[in-house]
């Protein structure tokens, strides 16, 4: 038979090939590949280093408009990772830290509580003020010491004039357990404590000294079991607690010199709240600067995961390998909102700078991570056929859990997504990651961002299944089982103008456009 197979060659040939032209997502196709597993099966974990695997291989970008402990508990809850942005104080980024590793799912901490002395009237206008679902509340006294349970069964109009005292179950018959005895496996904890009794909906968690400290509810561990049947899992640590990154500066004392103390007294403080990776989040990763942080961080936290960058070239790779860093940040100017490549004239087209860091990186023993332009689930199996794993910002800037602002336009909501390199995010710190002082930021600095709005898409979780349903989708035509399997089996084809133009609906009026999000 003639052998056709040079029509779809592997990475090697065709990025060779297509020389000296750098392609990025829409200039390429996947061709199909014999098949024998069906997309559901197809497996999205990922070892980003000996000690970081993901469930998923997607993570939020470290952007003040993107990642914040709302997005990091949603994503690792999903089976990725999301980096805290550094565009806030140090101490504060600790707590964000700090929150995302405490964070248990299911163990509400600051439960609506009420006072003995109050009248269930009073309770009962709560309820509807604040629309709670819910009417049953711990009772306690002013230093939050457990006094009773009040029972949704009590709190009903007709004993509107009755106090919370007469109502409560006393604290002596109210079940609880200690803080101490469910700490290291709190979910497991309470599901034993609802199988053994019957008909207990609420189990409350106090200190050594009766001081109430959190609840479980029966419903919300019903749905944890119902999630752990699930085919992605939660991103988790040794230790049971979700997985969370955080992104650092170079920071510098005004002589330019790299400010060895309060890097390394910061990331210490991450370390000491459990950060599974600390990243040097810059826009140009092979620097002096970056190259001298990376390689303090190792000598100080070993067993530390370290990603570095941002680069594009195979020196840029081998500069942060060995300086270091378990993983390269790959991407300068796709993002949707940068705008580096018009104001400095600089950067590669994103699948040519992936294939050339992949290569390299391969060499070291590192991985690589996708950053930026990524505006649909097909551009990540486009993305992941090169590099290990995903970093996304515009796709995930209009879910819930970011923190941008919502707007109403027109009756369509928005959310507020800014490049951190825009004038305004730059006055707020992240001046440092484009080379410049914060105080330089209003006046002197070029901006290499923009701010703009995204559509506001609701919760992460759905934004997510869409995005995972379409690699998985990818990874069934390549007939890839897993993630390696997609790398090795990825065969290209160059897509003309027309090409792109039949790629998308065309021809058509379109009635219903897909949900799955785009930057259109
Ligand atoms: P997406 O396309 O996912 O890109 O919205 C997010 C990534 O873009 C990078 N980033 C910037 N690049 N100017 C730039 O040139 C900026 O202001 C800027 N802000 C973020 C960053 O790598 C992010 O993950």
């Amino acid at each position: 038979m003639e052998d056709l197979s040079a029509f779809f060659p592997d990475a090697d040939t065709f990025f060779a090939a297509n020389l000296p032209v750098g392609l990025t997502f829409d200039d390429i196709s996947l061709a199909t590949r014999y098949s024998d597993i069906l997309p559901r099966d197809a497996n999205l974990a990922v070892s980003l280093s000996e000690s970081l695997n993901l469930q998923i291989p997607i993570i939020s970008s470290d952007m003040d408009t993107v990642t914040e402990s709302a997005m990091a508990i949603r994503m690792a809850l999903n089976g990725g990772l999301g980096l805290i942005h550094y565009n806030m104080s140090d101490d504060m980024q600790v707590k964000e830290v700090a929150r995302v590793k405490n964070h248990i799912h299911g163990f509400i901490r600051e439960p609506i509580k009420v006072n003995a002395e109050q009248l269930i009237g009073e309770v009962l206008d709560r309820i509807s003020r604040k629309n709670f679902g819910f009417s049953t509340f711990p009772v306690v006294d002013e230093n939050d010491r457990l006094l009773g349970l009040l029972p949704g069964s009590c709190v009903k109009e007709r004993y509107r004039a009755r106090t919370v005292r007469e109502a409560m179950t006393p604290r002596a018959e109210v079940y609880s357990m200690r803080e101490a005895e469910i700490r290291d496996h709190p979910i497991e904890a309470a599901d034993r404590f609802f199988t053994d009794h019957l008909g207990i909906h609420k189990l409350l968690i106090v200190d050594d000294d009766d001081i109430l400290c959190g609840l479980f509810t029966l419903s919300d561990i019903e749905r944890i079991d119902e999630e752990s049947s699930r085919s992605v899992k939660p991103a988790r640590d040794a230790r049971f607690r979700l997985r969370c990154g955080a992104a650092v500066a170079s920071h510098r004392h005004p002589d330019g010199s790299l400010d060895v103390e309060r890097i390394v007294s910061h990331v210490g403080r991450l370390v000491d709240e459990g950060v599974d990776a600390v990243a040097v989040s810059t826009a140009h990763g092979f620097s002096k600067g970056v190259g001298d942080s990376v390689k303090l961080l190792r000598e100080q936290f070993p067993d530390l995961t370290l990603i570095a960058g941002n680069v594009t070239s195979a020196e840029g790779v081998a500069f942060l390998a060995g300086a270091g860093a378990d993983c390269i940040k790959v991407g300068q100017g796709p993002g949707s909102i940068c705008t580096t490549r018009v104001v400095a004239g600089v950067g590669i087209p994103q699948m040519t700078a992936l294939y050339v860091s992949a290569r390299e990186a391969a060499k070291h023993g590192v991985t690589v991570i996708a950053d930026g332009g990524i505006a649909k689930s097909g551009d990540m199996v486009k993305a992941l056929t090169l590099a290990d794993a995903l970093i996304c910002g515009g796709l995930l800037a209009g879910c819930d859990e970011a923190p941008g602002r919502i707007l109403e336009i027109n009756g369509k909501l928005y959310k507020q997504y800014r490049g951190m390199g825009s004038r305004e995010a730059m006055k707020e710190g992240s001046a440092s990651r484009y080379g410049h002082d914060k105080k330089d930021a209003p006046s002197k600095a070029a901006p290499e961002g923009i701010e703009a709005l995204k559509e506001a898409v609701g919760p992460l979780d759905g934004v997510l299944r869409e995005l995972n349903g379409g690699i998985q989708s990818g990874m069934g035509y390549l007939g890839a089982r897993d993630l390696a399997a997609l790398r090795t089996n990825a065969r290209y084809i160059r897509v003309s103008p027309a090409g792109q133009k039949e790629a998308a609906p065309h021809d058509v009026i379109t009635v219903k456009a897909s949900t799955t999000p785009s930057n259109e």
